[in-house]
């Protein structure tokens, strides 16, 4: 079946990005010339999806804003000959049809998927969570399509990540079947570190399939109290094979300050039109 939808959660509240998330949505902050959620966007749009359904929260009426269009300015724009910016804000709101689902309260991943039961209905669709950005964006989640026509189960994003690091993920226990893809055997939703089953983290990309609304809907809180999409994928497993694929290339978590610099700097760095300038001015060192 033909995926044509995509689920973007931009519910999360961005404590980490305080006191700058009291007024805007982290999902707003600019990564170079784009804000975040352009990124996320702009990968749907690339892997052929016509309708994303964004999941927004209070305070986020930024992101509907950003999307819409400005009659005014573009008019303005044109007056003035600024062809250039004029393009820029025009093909917002053509990107694609974006539908916006407001999540009441914050209760965790899994209850803000949960939001789009009717939208999405008796489709399998993909998930994006804009915080993780990829380098090789073009490719994974054609690659992750692609499994999914082969094995017709979900797949999610891995990465193998560091024995610290390990506790921020969702981690799984994996059988390997080829290349980057593995079978999921198990999943386990922010692990202590020594309990860990394996170093393969789930990254912020999934294909799910529609079976998986009933199981989120009998998933208790879990993990910091909130409904999680881990452990509903976990009690998925039971009647449908899970799969993985694991990313190549480099990887930006865009919802802490330290990933969010680091994108900014590497992004604008590989920029073809701010890059050579920064190099020039930051880093040639002085005779
Ligand atoms: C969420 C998921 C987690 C996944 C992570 C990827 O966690 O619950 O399983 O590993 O995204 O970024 P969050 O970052 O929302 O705490």
């Amino acid at each position: 079946m033909l995926i044509s939808k995509a689920v973007i959660a931009a519910a999360g509240m961005g404590t980490r990005f305080l006191p700058i998330t009291r007024s805007i949505p982290k999902e707003m902050l600019p990564l170079v010339d784009r804000p975040v959620i352009q990124y996320a966007v702009e990968e749907a749009v690339a892997c052929g999806i016509n309708l994303v359904v964004m999941i927004t929260a209070q305070g986020k009426a930024s992101l509907e804003e950003y999307f819409d269009r400005n009659i005014e300015l573009e008019r303005s724009l044109q007056q003035r000959g600024k062809k250039n910016l004029w393009e820029k804000i025009h093909r917002l709101p053509d990107m694609a049809n974006i539908c916006f689902i407001h999540q009441k309260e914050q209760l965790g991943l899994g209850h803000a998927v949960l939001s789009t039961k009717e939208v999405i209905g008796k489709e399998p669709f993909v998930l994006i969570l804009p915080d993780d950005l990829f380098e090789q964006k073009e490719i994974i989640l054609q690659k992750m399509l692609g499994i999914y026509q082969k094995f017709h189960g979900s797949v999610i994003a891995l990465r193998q990540v560091s024995h610290e690091s390990i506790g921020r993920y969702g981690v799984i226990r994996a059988k390997h079947i080829d290349g980057n893809i593995y079978q999921v055997l198990d999943l386990v939703e922010k692990p202590r570190p020594e309990n860990a089953p394996s170093d393969l983290a789930v990254m912020g990309r999934y294909i799910l399939t529609p079976e998986i609304f009933p199981e989120l809907e009998a998933t208790a809180p879990g993990s910091g109290g909130e409904i999680q999409l881990t452990d509903a994928l976990r009690s998925l497993l039971e009647k449908q094979e899970i799969y993985g694929y694991v990313t190549e290339g480099d990887y930006y978590d865009a919802g802490t300050i330290p990933g969010w610099l680091h994108a900014t700097i590497s992004l604008a760095l590989k920029h073809p039109e701010f890059g050579p300038e920064l190099r020039k001015n930051f880093f040639v060192s002085p005779e």
